[in-house]
């Protein structure tokens, strides 16, 4: 097992896990073909690349807090995909906002 390697799994899809490097900004790997998740701007700021998260990654930003606290109100597992820094494993699932 590679210590400096993360999975990225996208439960409940077909997409399959991709392995990429700890501390790799997700928006330069993450394409259409290989995940479900879409960007935009890639810096924290228009908000397309929301996706809910599981696993244990450090908490956002006060930039990223302050678009999150905007877009998706009380969810503490949406994050900002173009923001993360990746540190172990993730599932990263589409974030549906029902309103
Ligand atoms: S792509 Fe715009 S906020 Fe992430």
């Amino acid at each position: 097992m590679n210590e400096q390697c993360c999975i990225i799994r996208f439960p409940e899809t077909d997409y399959s896990p991709l392995t990429l490097e700890k501390h790799s900004n997700l928006s330069e790997h993450l394409t259409v073909q290989n995940s479900p998740v879409l960007f935009g701007c890639r810096t924290g700021i228009c908000g397309t690349c929301l996706v809910v998260v599981k696993g244990n990654i450090p908490p956002p930003s006060k930039d990223e807090k302050e678009v999150l606290e905007t877009l998706a109100p009380g969810n503490s597992q949406v994050r900002l995909a173009c923001q993360l820094a990746l540190s172990s494993d993730i599932e990263i699932a589409a974030f549906d906002d029902e309103e």
